[in-house]
């Protein structure tokens, strides 16, 4: 196994979830974490799940959420789960560079963090326990992935085929990504500003900016993306499924 060449050695896990998108493509008309799916805003939803994933006995270091700058609404739900808001930026990962800073004024600094799509609200909590688990065996990077289900073709301008993918190496990535906190820290420096544009996930920035590998562990169904109105649909079966089955469970234990 390849580790990295500054095992964690300091403070505890830090989580942060990114939730500063204006949801365009989801078309609400407000910023997609403020989004309601049952009476809760995608962001309580997700900091539910957060909550409910800590760490037994030390819990979370600190958990940042980064919300549009001017919100002030985000920034009560962040509150009302001890999460710390701070303004997130015009892209993802100058989003993400803003919720670091906010961390390193901290003392001590963490030994990882974890970055967590706000949009993936539903994340069950033993995928949070598979990337720690990783980071806390020593690897640097740990991302969340699920095979491809679809058959992929390369397609031209004409929309022309040009033969099938070989789809058994493809993964789909989702979050939480793990990383030793140093290591995040450089990739971003290196990276600087001038592509945030095209990087979509951190990982990314460890596999261009250092030669530390990044692992995969085993992603869930349930921790998908809301990103298009099918996905409220979606969001709304398996929160009906999680409460059938508490339900089911209560009735085992009251019969
Ligand atoms: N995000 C962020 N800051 C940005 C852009 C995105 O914090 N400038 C967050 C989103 O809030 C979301 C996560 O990154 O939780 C993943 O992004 P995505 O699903 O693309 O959300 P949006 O950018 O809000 O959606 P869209 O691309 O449809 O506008
Ligand atoms: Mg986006």
């Amino acid at each position: 196994m390849t580790t990295t060449a500054n095992p964690p050695s300091r403070g505890g896990f830090a989580v942060v979830v990114v939730a500063a998108g204006s949801g365009t493509r989801l078309g609400a008309g407000i910023p997609k974490a403020l989004v309601e799916i049952d009476g809760r805003t995608i962001l309580d939803h997700c900091l539910a799940g957060v909550a409910a994933a800590a760490p037994e006995g030390t819990g979370w270091q600190s958990v940042v959420v980064t919300v549009p700058a001017g919100d002030t609404e985000l920034t009560r739900v962040a509150a009302a789960h001890g999460a710390l808001a701070v303004d997130g930026g015009n892209t993802r990962v100058a989003s993400v560079r803003n919720a670091l800073e906010a961390l390193a004024d901290r003392s001590p600094a963490p030994r990882a963090v974890l970055v967590h799509d706000a949009a993936r609200c539903l994340t069950p909590a033993g995928v949070f326990g598979a990337v720690r688990a990783a980071l806390e065996t020593g690897h640097g990077a740990v991302i969340p992935v699920l095979p491809v289900v679809d058959t992929i073709r390369q397609v031209d301008e004409d929309g022309d085929c040009h033969g099938t993918v070989d789809r058994s190496h493809l993964r789909a990535v989702q979050t939480p990504q793990g990383f030793d906190w140093d290591l995040l820290r450089e990739v971003n420096r290196a990276a600087g500003t001038a592509h945030d544009e095209l990087i979509t996930d951190d990982a990314s920035l460890v596999e261009q900016f250092s030669d530390v590998p990044v692992h995969t562990v085993a992603g869930d169904e349930e921790s998908l993306k809301i990103t298009r109105p099918m996905d409220l649909l979606l969001a709304r079966a398996i929160l009906a499924a999680r409460a059938q089955h508490q339900n089911q469970i209560q009735n085992q234990e009251t019969a």
